[in-house]
């Protein structure tokens, strides 16, 4: 007996080993964790329970019968955040770079499997070379089981992908199709072919970090969320991160205890639109303002500035945010912040997060390099996700909603539950001086007519009243009141059933 439990400890220890102290040491002296250290950061402490820590790959050719390392290159199993299930894997660079054979794939597969079975959040840790070259077309196979589960997943349970390595060919693809990316800086990467093969096809030379890197994704690209300083920084975050979402589609958002008064009244809002309708003000200060204790936990920040989203708690229980920011691009709708908006509509429709929208928008970015690369279909993006969502919908208009973004920004007309709008907001076709300039062309010229036009102008459009009177604004509300209003609305809209037409899934324009 004590020999048999010697050799488990000895073969357990084998697999902790990974690919060997060198490589451990390789991968710490590059500012990284290995796989088992990132999953302690990640989790309950004792917390996690692995499966499959023996499984190896099958692979024979290229001298591969001779090199088998317990475990394959994945780390596999289930822990709980802050008490919850997870299920979990992460890659480990030091056996074969990470990079993926037909075993380890399949080791994947059966903790997504089992998430699924037991309506769970899936992490996965990525840090991989891709495919196992030496098993060709097997790892290739193990890849797409991967993908296949990650959509048949895909609004059944949270998915949230940490890049912390180099990230290539097939290993994006799989995170591509999960909920959430965090990268870390200067150390992750994700490429569909690296800096190499990109100058040899383009002749293009390009760094990995300027090609794939954190900034680069979570920038221009859009492709990640959020960007760290380091994995511990990572790590943390995504177990805060967790704690706003619901296990599965078929549980509740999670509630937890909070101190912060429901009505909490603050006078500060009275006066955050500033007296000149061109001047900015911060967005995220109203949004501060209303959520619990003021924590909100912003996804993409630096991708699409001119829209905001993220999550937030009210009452104690999860709230998904959109907001127009007028700090940037005055808040304007274009393609990137139409596409950034509309999947985190869809997130939270797809898992029963309430969606709360502040509204200051002047329009569509108008412009050729807009409309050629498609912001009709891209802002029909955002209009068709508000429109299908039956979440409970609160929207505030803080001050312009100008045009068709009006209309798309959770308007009443798109099934909003609640629709409030300050004493400060302007619901026309278009700002005064545009509307003037078109509708009272003969007058161009005439300074003292057109002063008095936009002055009507305004007068009969700059307020919220003219909407109102014709229901489609609830009720203009006092913005000291916005947390006590948002938060009453919630309350009431707990128990709201609302279902669209049986189809096998609608076709939104992508
Ligand atoms: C097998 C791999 C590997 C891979 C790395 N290794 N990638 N083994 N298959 N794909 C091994 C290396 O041989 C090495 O083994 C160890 O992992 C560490 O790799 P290094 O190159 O020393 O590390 P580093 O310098 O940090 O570079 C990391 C890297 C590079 C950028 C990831 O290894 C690399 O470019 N790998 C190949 C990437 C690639 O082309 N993958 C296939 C993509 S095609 P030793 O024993 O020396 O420690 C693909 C198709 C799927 O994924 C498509 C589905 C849609």
């Amino acid at each position: 007996m004590t020999s048999t439990i010697a050799e488990l400890e000895r073969r357990r220890e084998a697999a902790r080993m990974g690919g060997g102290q060198k490589r451990i040491d390789a991968q710490h002296a590059k500012g990284r964790l290995t796989a088992r250290e990132r999953l302690a950061v990640l989790l309950d402490e004792g917390s996690f329970e692995e499966v499959d820590t023996f499984v190896e790959h099958n692979a024979t050719d290229f001298g591969m019968a001779e090199q088998k390392i317990p475990g394959d290159g994945v780390v596999t199993g289930s822990g709980t955040i802050n008490g919850r299930l997870v299920y979990v894997f992460a890659q480990d660079f030091t056996v074969f770079g990470g990079s993926l054979s037909e075993r380890h794939a399949q080791k994947i597969c059966k903790i997504m499997d089992a998430a699924m079975r037991n309506g769970a959040p899936v992490i996965g840790l990525n840090d991989s070379g891709g495919a196992r070259i030496q098993e060709g077309v097997a790892s290739l196979a193990g890849y797409a089981e991967v993908f296949q589960r990650n959509v048949l997943a895909s609004g059944v349970i949270p998915q949230i992908s940490l890049i912390m390595g180099p990230c290539a060919g097939g290993a994006v693809y799989s995170p591509a199709m999960t909920d959430f990316i965090f990268m870390v800086k200067d150390s992750s990467y994700m490429f569909v072919t690296g800096p190499e093969v990109v100058k040899t096809v383009t002749n293009e030379v390009v760094t990995q970090e300027e090609l794939g890197g954190a900034v680069t994704h979570t920038s221009k690209s859009g492709v990640a969320d959020v960007a760290f300083e380091n994995d511990i920084d990572a790590l943390l975050a995504a177990r805060e991160f967790v704690d706003f979402l619901p296990l599965s589609n078929r549980m509740e958002v999670p509630e937890r205890p909070s101190s912060d008064p429901w009505d909490r009244v603050e006078e500060s809002l009275d006066t955050l639109i500033p007296p000149s309708a061109n001047q900015p003000y911060d967005m995220h200060e109203l949004i501060r303002k209303v959520a619990d204790e003021g924590d909100f936990f912003e996804l993409q920040p630096n991708h699409a500035g001119n829209i905001i989203i993220g999550f937030c708690r009210v009452e104690g229980r999860t709230v998904g945010v959109v907001a127009n920011q007028p700090m940037v691009l005055a808040g304007v709708l274009d393609i990137n912040s139409s596409k950034k908006a509309a999947r985190f509509v869809r997130f939270c429709d797809a898992f029963d997060i309430p969606i709360l929208t502040f509204v200051d928008v002047p329009g569509f970015l108008p412009g050729v390099g807009q409309e050629h690369n498609g912001i009709i279909k891209h802002g029909a993006k955002l209009l068709f996700a508000y429109a299908e969502a039956t979440v409970p919908k609160i929207t505030v208009i803080t001050r312009k909603a100008y045009g068709g973004a009006y209309d798309v920004m959770a308007s009443k007309h798109l099934r909003g539950d609640l629709n409030y709008a300050w004493p400060t907001a302007e619901i026309a076709v278009m700002g005064a001086k545009g509307a003037v300039e078109i509708i009272f062309r003969k007058d161009i010229g005439d300074a003292e007519a057109i002063a008095a036009r936009t002055a009507e102008y305004e007068e009969r459009f700059a307020n919220p009243f003219v909407a109102a009177s014709m229901g489609f604004i609830d009720e203009v509300i006092m913005p000291h009141s916005t947390r006590r209003r948002v938060a009453l609305g919630l309350r009431k809209l707990r128990n709201k059933q609302l279902e669209n037409p049986w189809k096998k899934h609608d076709n939104i324009p992508l």
